[in-house]
């Protein structure tokens, strides 16, 4: 078995969903294996020209790739036949492709309802937290439980484990800065969103082949704390990256880059292959920044920052390729 991983290294809204797309253009892929979060996660894809956005199904679909919603995942049965019926309309056969792992939970309507009421911590809304709550509380409700999955279960060792020569590759939601654990606690998300998290879903660590690990050039957050510093410069990132919710349409909070959170990120992943997007958003604003070492350093331009970033990720003993993108639809 082999597995490819695509996850984010920053706080969710990395282009995950672009790279997922463009990696099962190309790949050998049998499967396409969401494997954290719920309908919270909304990835952006632009396909033959057209853009959608999806919650809970994996990008497989857009390429007729079996996808599977991963135990790992909680599903919301509302949103999921939404989204099945969206993609119809639009001609893709989601429901023929799509299946829920049966040992996957479900959100149900009071986990959107308490969630609804949240303030602290700023959550997309979506039964998220509730569902996991209740997932660890072993009082919560699976796939299997639910009629209306009957005809999408599967159960991911006779998937994986019958037939030889299975390509998987696992998209992730959120990003390591979201990670329950590893994130900024309690302004996490309720998920694992780390490499180790694909493999809680049922493949064998030796499966690993490349771990795609996704940033963009500068930060952006959404939820309740406080993470965008003063500055109008802040408020052009903003809008010219049209940095938006996918989910919640709320505005994302901007900063620099922070390049050793990125490189703890990129550590604990085994990140193999880095993709920086949205270059081409700091092209327009004119200036190049991030942090490290707590210092704000400058640059005088794309060659400049592309140079400093590629060889201090060279130092990284899991990094082999790494990626500049300033385009929405590939790297
Ligand atoms: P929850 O995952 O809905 O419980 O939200 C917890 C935190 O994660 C909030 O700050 C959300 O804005 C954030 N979050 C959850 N999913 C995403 C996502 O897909 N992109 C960006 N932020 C997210
Ligand atoms: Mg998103």
């Amino acid at each position: 078995m082999i597995a490819d991983v695509v996850l984010g290294l920053q706080h969710g809204d990395e282009a995950k969903g672009k790279i997922t797309h463009q990696l099962c253009s190309k790949g050998n892929y049998t499967h396409v294996i969401r494997f954290n979060g719920g309908c919270n996660a909304g990835h952006t894809i632009y396909h033959e020209g057209k853009k959608f956005v999806t919650h809970h199904i994996p990008a497989g679909v857009f390429y007729g790739i079996p996808s599977i919603i991963g135990p790992g995942c909680v599903v919301d049965p509302d949103q999921f036949f939404k989204e099945i019926a969206e993609l119809e309309a639009a001609g893709i056969e989601a429901e023929f492709l799509v299946s829920i792992a049966k040992n996957a939970h479900v959100i149900t309507d009071l986990h959107k309802e308490e969630d609804g009421e949240d303030s602290k911590i700023g959550t997309t809304k979506r039964g998220n937290g509730p569902a996991y709550r209740d997932k660890y509380d072993r009082k919560g409700l699976r796939a299997e439980d639910m009629p209306c999955f009957e005809d999408y279960l599967v159960d991911i060792y006779e998937e994986l484990y019958a037939e030889p020569n299975v390509e998987v590759l696992f998209e992730g939601a959120q990003g390591f800065g979201l990670d329950i654990d590893h994130g900024d606690y309690p302004f996490v998300t309720s998920s694992h969103c780390t490499t180790a998290s694909a493999l809680l879903n049922g493949v064998p660590p030796q499966a690993i082949r490349n771990v795609w690990g996704v940033a963009k050039i500068y930060e952006t957050y959404v939820g309740a704390k406080s993470f965008q510093p003063e500055g109008e410069v802040f408020n052009a990132l903003q809008m010219v990256g049209e940095e938006f919710g996918a989910t919640t349409g709320r505005k994302r909070q901007c900063n620099w880059m922070n390049l050793n959170s990125l490189m703890k990120a990129v550590r604990i992943n085994g990140v193999t292959d880095l993709v920086f997007n949205k270059m081409d958003v700091l092209e327009e604003i004119g200036e190049w920044k991030f942090y490290n070492n707590n210092n704000l350093v400058h640059f005088d331009g794309e060659e400049q920052i592309k140079r400093f970033l590629t060889s201090h990720v060279s130092n990284s003993p899991t990094v082999s390729n790494v990626y500049f993108s300033g385009n929405k639809d590939r790297i």
